[in-house]
């Protein structure tokens, strides 16, 4: 197995609260990786260190064998490494289409371009309408973005994000407040992606019933460390996890 990213020894400190507290990540290219543990775990946190939206105290990380800890977010995303975030980070006021457009028009370097956008640059919409497709989302271009259903909005902001054609693609809490049937309609189009071998995906999730079915691993942070890493039977006969799930104070 190819290790695609690694985290090494990765400190986050807020005051007293330990966010990230010597972790040592490791993402295998390809996989369907899962990050969960309770709220307050750590795992925005350490997303956000990957992401460069947060600076680490200590530590280092690697991607594709490359020392990127000291890379902006662009240089990042340029590198390959795009997430979404917790709360949708969509333009209410544009279009499906455009919130798609944009992020590939960022991608590019086109963003002077933009006004070109209305003239429909041929590129940018033959791949906007392909990713809107492979959403589910062809019949919505458009609609504005704030005009969506919490669904259909939670699943254009993960098209924005894999429009930036990650080799790396976090996905925090992509389901959060949407209905189950519409948890599935993401995660089955997140997965197809991934199985599809385009891209590798660590996901964010707290509904455990999604997170078993859909993982290839799952790591369970807890108090900014890891607690567990394994798959998802491995996980299911943790006794720790267990414990975590059920609310019950570990003795260690
Ligand atoms: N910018 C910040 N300033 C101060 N404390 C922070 C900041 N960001 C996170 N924290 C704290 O760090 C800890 C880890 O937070 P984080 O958001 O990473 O958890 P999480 O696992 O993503 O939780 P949730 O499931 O609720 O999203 C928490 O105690 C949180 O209050
Ligand atoms: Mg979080």
């Amino acid at each position: 197995m190819t290790i695609l990213l690694k985290t090494v020894d990765l400190r986050k400190q807020f005051g007293e609260t330990r966010a990230c507290d010597g972790v040592n990540f490791v993402v295998h290219k390809g996989e369907f990786l899962s990050l969960v543990g309770s709220n307050g775990a750590g795992k925005t946190s350490l997303v956000n260190l990957i992401s460069a939206h947060l600076t680490p105290d200590s530590g280092q990380i690697l991607f594709e064998d490359k020392d990127i800890t000291f890379m902006t977010v662009s240089e990042r995303i340029k590198a390959g490494i795009a997430r979404s975030f917790q709360i949708v980070n969509l333009f209410d006021g544009l279009t499906v289409f455009d919130n798609i457009a944009l992020s590939i028009f960022s991608r590019d370097g086109k963003a002077g371009k933009i006004i070109s956008l209305a003239e429909h640059d041929d590129d940018v919409r033959r791949e906007t309408l392909e990713v809107l497709g492979q959403f589910g989302l062809s019949d919505k271009t458009a609609v504005l973005a704030g005009g969506l259903a919490q669904g259909e909005r939670k699943l254009l902001d993960v098209a924005v994000a894999y429009a930036l054609r990650p080799k790396l693609l976090f996905l925090d809490e992509p389901t959060s407040g949407v209905s189950t049937h519409e948890k599935a309609q993401i995660m089955d189009t997140v997965s197809s992606v991934v199985r599809a071998g385009t891209v590798t995906a660590v996901v964010i999730e707290h509904d455990m019933d999604v997170v078993f079915r859909y993982s290839d691993r799952i790591v369970m942070m807890h108090e900014g460390a890891f607690l567990a890493d394994g798959t998802p039977d491995q996980i299911k006969m943790n006794k720790d996890v267990a414990n975590i799930l059920l609310g019950v104070p570990l003795s260690v």
